[in-house]
């Protein structure tokens, strides 16, 4: 557990890491279990009915969730994300989130606050996460190709249902919504240009995601990375594209727009472009660890600290010092011989929230 610091911290809004780094973004894990097993994040021949998923109590409940989230967003967190596993699998996730609608930043003004969902419940769940205070929402989805779509998630889910969930989502008024998908060459490359043309003009922002080396388990390698210039370069081919300005520095995606007005691709390049100099980015897992790199190996035991009987002032002071401390870059190192040792250990995205 992290102690409690000698010398308290109070939230100022103005934490940097060592790299000068802020602390904007906080992305809450909510669940590791998920329904896909998608190959690239939870294969199934390791997460398998055997695999030591967290019980229940080892969770962090949403008061737990609420007091936290409340310090990061006093140390300067403006948008909040829910992750998991899949979010949409923790019971009343509406509760959730209408407590984390009430938070706002120290000069007032309400958070982005978002959530990544495998769209599989999203039909069914739109309408009561928008009321509970949802600004928006990304869906993940790597093919339209419902045969090839089943065999990335392995697990008998219809490219229909998410794009049904999408299409939820937007009449609830879940605004910009994004879709994800993950390029794996030789896998689902061939769909690139399918899932640009079926997007474009529909209003959701569709990003193309390098297929990375998280976790230990997804059996990564550089030959399956398609780089985003390449993707870029595929659909430009049909659409002609115009690059955009970012929105911050801090952004992952870099963004395209239609050079016809038909809205706008990103493409996210951690692995052949990294973005790590702006990494504003914390992650709280399912139990309630704080990781300072989605690469990490290991967090820093919020929950122990919680159930200990902390204040809320040591708890931030503690923010604050592991924050100050934050040297990671993980990307920007792949391949050298510190990542190697860096990187050893990592965590699983599914744990961790992507
Ligand atoms: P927006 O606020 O909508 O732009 O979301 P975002 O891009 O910050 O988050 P999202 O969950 O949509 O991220 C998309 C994907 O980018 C994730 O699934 C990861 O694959 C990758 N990603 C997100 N954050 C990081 C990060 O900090 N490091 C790395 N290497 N990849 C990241
Ligand atoms: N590489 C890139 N993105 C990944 N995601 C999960 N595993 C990987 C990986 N190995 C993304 C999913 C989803 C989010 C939860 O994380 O596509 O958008
Ligand atoms: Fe589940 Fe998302 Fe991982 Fe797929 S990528 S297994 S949907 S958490
Ligand atoms: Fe941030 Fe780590 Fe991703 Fe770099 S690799 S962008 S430091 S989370």
């Amino acid at each position: 557990m992290p102690a409690v610091p000698a010398v308290t911290l109070a939230p100022t809004g103005a934490l940097a890491d060592t790299l000068a780094r802020p602390l904007r973004d906080l992305r809450i894990s909510v669940t590791d279990r998920c329904n896909f097993r998608c190959v690239y994040c939870m294969p199934r021949a390791v997460f398998d009915k055997d695999y030591p998923f967290l019980p229940h109590a080892a969770l962090l409940s949403f008061e737990e969730i609420e007091r936290l989230a409340r310090l990061f967003v006093a140390h300067g967190v403006e948008k909040i994300r829910l992750t998991g596993g899949e979010p949409l699998l923790r019971k009343n996730l509406e509760h959730l989130i209408e407590r984390l609608a009430t938070l706002t930043t120290p000069d007032g003004r309400p958070l982005d606050l978002t959530l990544t969902t495998n769209g599989s419940l999203l039909e069914r769940k739109a309408r009561a996460l928008k009321d509970a205070g949802l600004t928006r929402v990304t869906v993940s989805l790597d093919a339209l190709d419902d045969a090839l779509f089943q065999r990335m998630n392995d697990a008998g889910y219809s490219a229909s249902n998410v794009l049904d969930g999408i299409a939820a989502a937007q009449a609830a008024g879940l605004a910009p919504l994004k879709v994800n998908m993950v390029v794996k060459r030789g896998t689902n490359d061939g769909e690139i240009l399918p899932m640009a043309r079926h997007f474009k003009g529909s209003g959701v922002v569709l990003r193309f995601i390098e297929y990375m080396d998280v976790g230990t388990s997804n059996g990564w390698n550089m030959a399956e990375v398609l780089p985003s210039a390449e993707v870029v370069a595929r659909v430009a081919e049909h659409f002609p594209l115009v690059p955009l300005e970012a929105h911050s520095a801090a952004e992952t995606a870099q963004r395209w727009g239609y050079a016809d007005g038909g809205g706008e691709i990103g493409v996210i390049s951690s692995v052949t472009r990294a973005f790590c100099g702006a990494c504003t980015r914390a992650r709280l897992s399912t139990e309630g660890k704080l990781y300072l790199c989605l690469f990490a190996s290991a967090g820093h035991d919020l929950r122990a600290m919680l159930r200990s009987g902390a204040t809320d002032a040591d708890i931030a002071s503690a923010i604050a010092h592991i924050w100050q401390a934050r040297d990671d870059r993980y990307s920007q190192l792949r391949g050298s011989a510190a990542a190697q040792e860096l990187g050893a250990h990592r965590v699983e995205m599914s744990y961790i929230g992507g």
